[in-house]
């Protein structure tokens, strides 16, 4: 699975460790930056393009992270067929795809720590949106939207 990242200056810190952490399980990773704090920078200019790789199949999953991981997702949000979340407990990280076919995982950098990002990460990545009929029936209603 190739899970692509991106991070503002609020989240590079967490997203550097990350890196590690996805490469550590094997998986193929592609960083959409920051590659370097810089306190002007601006999430969008590095969400979006994660979210619009994310759309294209460039990669599987995507994992974005800013301050508080807020305007992460509502920036990712905008991008029609990604389906973002700010996650901050592991119930939602894995039911959020299961239910929900989550595919950007949105954590805040300077609100969560990183071992328990890592426990989110993997709940996230793990989990398999269920196919369930009524989770189907919302999920077209909500890609209604997109049209
Ligand atoms: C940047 O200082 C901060 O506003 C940003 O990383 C994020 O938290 C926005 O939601």
């Amino acid at each position: 699975m190739k899970i692509g990242i991106a991070a503002d200056h609020g989240g590079y810190e967490l997203k550097e460790i990350i890196h590690s952490y996805l490469l550590s399980l094997n998986y193929d990773v592609k960083d959409f930056g920051a590659f370097e704090i810089d306190y002007a920078d601006d999430y969008p200019d590095f969400i979006i393009p994660l979210a619009k790789a994310l759309v294209n199949k460039e990669v599987d999953r995507a994992i974005a992270i800013c301050g508080s991981g807020v305007g992460a997702s509502v920036a990712a949000n905008k991008v029609s067929g990604v389906r973002a979340a700010l996650i901050n407990d592991h119930f939602s990280a894995h039911q959020g795809v299961e239910d929900d076919n989550l595919n950007m995982l949105c954590l805040g950098g300077r609100v969560t720590g990183y071992m328990a990002a890592q426990e989110l990460i993997v709940a996230f990545l793990n989990a398999r949106f269920t196919e369930a009929e009524r989770h189907v029936r919302r999920l077209r209603k909500v890609q209604e939207l997109e049209k």
